[in-house]
């Protein structure tokens, strides 16, 4: 278990003020940045230094971090709380054999389907819409919107929400006689899902598609529940229950994204995951980039107290990123026991939060800087750009991006309290050459294990969710019985919206 007590000697570290170790070591950039699947990881503005990195590297080897990363590459069961192994790097070619080859054989039937799309088999289609949610949604959602604008495929759009108003806006543009449903859900029982399902096929309907099931495919791991609920068996692409929700845009999940981009772009998206995938599972614990950025993490989060992580995108292809990340590490890692179930005596997930950039600068930034909170912010930029304009823009967007980082550290005094800037706030840079399917699937890989490493240096399963559980049964008892036993505000307010 790991306890407060194992994070004694960090505690017990100096706490040096983030100018003065680059000062006091000019080999900063030497032992803080490193190059992996085309990114560049910039650790020198955080305070990490070597005696906290060794210090961590005890933690980690006290925490058997090389055991959980061993059986996770393995397939064994590393959610013990279902059971189950965590196999979403097999879906990239690593990991057990047996799940590597089950993953090709399902990414080849994804294949097989797009590609008799693609030659009209299921009519003449130009418009993809694709129900899921969370896990289902998010990544996908990232990944079209990333890669997908100058494709000049299908029109591929997300829907999750079961508020009406985010299908109808997808309704008034897709044409219904040439559109396609994928209903994604590892469950296929989510209620938002099925019902934003239901809807699409009554509008086809509605709007003279003789057979709209014709035209529904399912991207599930319970097929047995997509042929009940109407989808042709040819049509279900299944994908492994050891694939957790949040981790399933590598599997038949990633269906839109891969027909919205094209299978050769998709594979490369696989194949940077791949490569990021070996880094982890071959590189010793002190080289180990998720592992570092992980003990950042958690440097913040249980020494220095900082409740959030700020992610910002310098690159308005990656404007859902940090919406996706905020599911991937508090979905995985905002829990409160340990793996044994026992009560955690540390922090465990900080709350995840970001923008864009520009944008964030002139809305949230004046916190970043002299509010009394102190939290790692994390900038992703790329060197090239992704549009033709003048190259002004992006000098512009680029010059932002690493002044923020600059500025957050040396601060500036001024005699007027209010002008004065504290510095000595920390961020981590990830550069990529180009937003790209390869280096995309790098990023996102790289952000799973760095999730992995710190649910490993808390000591807690990040592969359960079961706080999503109470709302879902809440909600559904008051969808069905109207009302039920609740306190008296949830009453009063189910009465005056339900009558
Ligand atoms: O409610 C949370 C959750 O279970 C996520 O973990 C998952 O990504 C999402 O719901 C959607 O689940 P499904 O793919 O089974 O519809």
């Amino acid at each position: 278990m790991v306890t407060k007590s194992a994070y004694a000697p960090i505690f017990d570290l100096p706490k040096h003020k983030l100018t003065a170790l680059f000062e006091a070591e000019p080999d900063r950039l030497g032992y803080l940045t490193f190059d992996a699947a085309g990114i560049h990881f910039d650790l020198s503005k955080t305070h990490l230094d070597r005696p906290m990195i060794a210090a961590f590297l005890a933690l980690a080897g006290a925490c058997d971090f090389d055991g959980h990363r061993k059986a996770l590459f393995a397939g064994d069961i590393v959610n013990p709380t279902e059971g189950r192994p965590a196999e979403h790097p097999a879906e990239r070619g690593v990991g057990k054999p047996e799940s590597v080859e089950r993953a090709k054989g399902y990414q080849a039937r994804m294949r097989a389907l797009i590609d008799a799309i693609e030659g009209s088999a299921l009519g003449p289609i130009r418009h993809v819409l694709q129900v899921g949610i969370g896990g289902s949604a998010l990544g996908p959602n990232l990944l079209v919107d990333a890669l997908g604008r100058d494709a000049d495929r299908y029109d591929v759009a997300v829907v999750s929400n079961v508020d009406g108003a985010a299908l109808d806006e997808v309704f008034k543009k897709f044409d219904p006689t040439a559109t396609l449903l994928a209903v994604a859900s590892k469950t296929f029982t989510t209620t938002e899902t099925m019902m934003n399902a239901e809807s699409v096929v009554a509008w086809m309907q509605e709007n003279g598609v003789e057979d709209p099931y014709g035209r529904v495919i399912a991207l599930t791991a319970a097929p047995d529940k997509a042929m009940e609920w109407g989808v042709d068996e040819t049509r279900i692409l299944p994908f492994a229950e050891s694939v957790g929700g949040r981790y399933s845009l590598w599997s038949s999940i990633g269906f839109g994204a891969a027909i919205g981009i094209g299978w050769d772009a998709y594979e490369e998206l696989l194949e940077g995951a791949a490569e990021m995938d070996r880094h982890f599972m071959l590189t010793a614990p002190e080289q180990n980039i998720p592992l570092i950025a992980a003990f950042a993490d958690r440097y913040y989060a249980v020494v220095r107290g900082s409740e959030t992580r700020a992610v910002f995108a310098y690159d308005e292809r990656l404007r859902l990123l940090p919406s996706y990340l905020q599911q991937l590490e508090m979905e995985s890692n905002g829990k409160r026991v340990t793996i044994a179930g026992e009560a955690l005596d540390i922090p465990s997930s900080p709350i995840t939060w970001g923008g864009v950039g520009t944008d964030a600068q002139h809305a949230v930034f004046q916190l970043l800087h002299q509010g009394t909170h102190v939290l790692p912010v994390e900038f992703i930029a790329s060197i090239e750009p992704g549009h033709g304009l003048d190259d002004g823009h992006h000098h512009a967007l680029l010059a932002s991006c690493f002044a923020q980082g600059a500025a957050l550290m040396a601060g500036k005094g001024n005699e007027d309290p209010a002008r004065a800037y504290p510095g000595d706030r920390p961020s981590t840079t990830l550069l990529v050459e180009q937003v790209d399917p390869r280096t995309l699937g790098a990023l996102i890989a790289f952000y799973e294990h760095r999730t992995f490493c710190n649910a490993v240096l808390t000591g807690i399963n990040p592969f359960d969710q079961f706080g999503v559980e109470l709302g879902k049964q809440m909600a559904k008892a008051i969808s069905t019985e109207g009302t039920g036993n609740f306190d008296a505000s949830t009453q009063d307010l189910i009465a005056r919206a339900f009558g």
